[in-house]
């Protein structure tokens, strides 16, 4: 893998003598989720090594990116709308079109692309981001059309060039792939299987982040707790710091000084072990907002949906997770629609909805997705159905919000501070240790730190406050 490496950063070097006195532009376009928006941060540290400048204007683009998601269907329309855009630019600057990310792993998309887009330039998958460099000189040298899209279980590349798109926080990927199968989802199919990075790989990236003057990291992973360290890494000589399992990590991590906060996504209920919940608990820096994704609150439904645990395991956990945690808040991700769901188990979402009382929500109408499980399944819900039922679970949610917020008036809430606010110069802005949104008036040199904010009022999607003395 090291050598792979060594050889991209020669194609690096050619591509930048191509490209000498040139000051070429790129465009890089993300879709889906944080991981792809951590895999655009790799790309972007590719290109820019190779002498393109950042754009945020397709006109005057050399290069063009698109780092694709697919996980549900509306990601889709997006990007066709994007391409079709890039063909006048593309006749007049002969701007590189490459398209990547897990779309590309789908054979069916990558056949439209070529027949309905025939002037893009380099098709690229999830296994191949690393080449990019390779791809580039390819097109540079030859303009012949490059597909580089690969089925394999996946491998773990090591030190590609990085250029990361906020200096408060940061995201670092501790695991790739996915090996659960739900029965709805792509993602295993277009990301190959669980591989985990080694931990001293992952420290010296925290280490280097914290250097750099980062005070949030997000551990990224589709299943972050089953994050494992591989047997051989455990032989004599190879173990790290004593790290065997996500739990041990996440306390290492919570080490490291000059971060102030960790946060991870995704972890899959089934992994919640003891010992996660522990290090949690014990682990100052841990962000006490733990986003643990349901999907659906019934039973049957989560057996049909391959999820591996049940509606009373769920609320055991959270009930547990509640008595060890103190000042636990959650979030969850929920599927309304999938294959033979009845009204009887949309209500045993809104039951356990109910019962946790999520701090935050994040709602999807199944999408069928070609090539699952869920895709062949008979008893598909009418369109019209899905929707109600949506809208249904999106007022209960909201109502459970405003009912929520309700309870930060008055506390005293440590906040990082990330900016000035979009819409109100005179206004900065940051996040409370459960990721809510606080505006209050301050001073810029309040950026990056966390102070304590008094909570006067609540608006839906953010909170109001004020700077408490003490910081004074
Ligand atoms: N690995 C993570 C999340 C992966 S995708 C996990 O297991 O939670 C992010 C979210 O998209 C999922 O949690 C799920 O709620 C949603 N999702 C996945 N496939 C979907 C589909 N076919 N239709 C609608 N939503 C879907
Ligand atoms: Fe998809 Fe399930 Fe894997 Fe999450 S755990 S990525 S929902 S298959
Ligand atoms: Fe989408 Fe791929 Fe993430 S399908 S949600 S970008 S892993």
């Amino acid at each position: 893998m090291k050598a792979e490496i060594e050889k991209q950063k020669e194609y690096i070097q050619q591509v930048k003598d191509i490209n000498k006195n040139k000051k070429p532009k790129y465009i890089i376009q993300t879709f889906g989720c944080q991981l792809n928006e951590n895999d655009s941060e790799k790309l972007s540290g590719m290109v820019e090594e190779m002498g393109y400048k950042r754009t945020e204007d397709a006109k005057e683009a050399d290069l063009a990116i698109f780092n694709t998601c697919c996980v549900r269907e509306n990601a889709e329309d997006k990007l066709f709308g994007k391409i079709g855009e890039l063909k006048k630019v593309r006749e007049t600057r002969g701007t590189i079109i490459a398209i990547g990310g897990c779309m590309m792993q789908e054979k069916h998309m990558t056949d439209k692309i070529q027949e309905s887009y025939p002037y893009v330039d380099i098709i690229f998958g999830t296994h191949t981001l690393h080449k990019i460099p390779e791809n580039i000189h390819k097109i540079l040298e030859k303009r012949k059309k490059v597909k580089d899209v690969i089925d394999i279980d996946g491998e773990v590349y090591e030190g590609i060039p990085i250029k990361r798109e906020n200096n408060i926080k940061a995201s670092v990927t501790i695991m790739y792939g996915c090996n659960n199968f739900c029965s709805y989802c792509i993602v295993p199919y277009v990301r190959g299987r669980e591989r985990s990075r080694h931990p001293k790989d992952i420290l010296e990236e925290v280490e280097e982040l914290a250097k750099g003057g980062y005070k949030e990291i997000t551990l990224l992973g589709q299943n972050v707790n089953s994050y494992l360290v591989s047997e051989n890494w455990k032989e004599a000589g190879k173990q790290y710091k004593g790290i065997n399992s996500f739990a041990t990590l996440l306390k290492e991590i919570n080490k490291i000084q000059g971060i102030e906060r960790i946060r991870f996504v995704s972890p899959h209920p089934k992994d919640f072990t003891d010992d996660v919940i522990e290090a949690i608990a014990e682990s100052d820096k841990v962000c006490k907002l733990i986003h643990l994704p349901l999907q659906s609150g019934s039973t049957n439904m989560l057996k049909i949906m391959n999820r591996k645990y049940s509606k009373e395991s769920y609320l055991e956990l959270v009930t547990k997770m509640k008595s060890k945690i103190k000042n636990l808040t959650l979030s969850t991700d929920i599927i309304v629609g999938f294959a033979g769901e009845t009204e009887e188990d949309f209500e045993d979402t809104l039951d356990i909805v109910r019962k946790v009382g999520f701090e935050q929500v994040y709602m999807f109408i199944y999408s069928i997705r070609e090539g699952t499980p869920g895709a062949k399944m008979e008893n598909q819900i009418p369109e019209e159905i899905k929707h109600k039922r949506f809208n249904r679970l999106k007022e209960l949610v909201e109502s459970q919000i405003e009912q929520n917020n309700k309870k930060y008036i008055g506390t005293i809430q440590k906040v990082l501070v990330e900016g000035i606010s979009k819409n109100n110069e005179k206004m900065l802005t940051g996040r409370t240790d459960s990721n809510k949104v606080v505006i209050f008036e301050g001073n810029k040199q309040d950026i990056n730190k966390i102070i304590q904010i008094k909570i006067v009022s609540e608006h839906m999607w953010y909170l109001k406050g004020e700077i408490e003395d003490v910081n004074r």
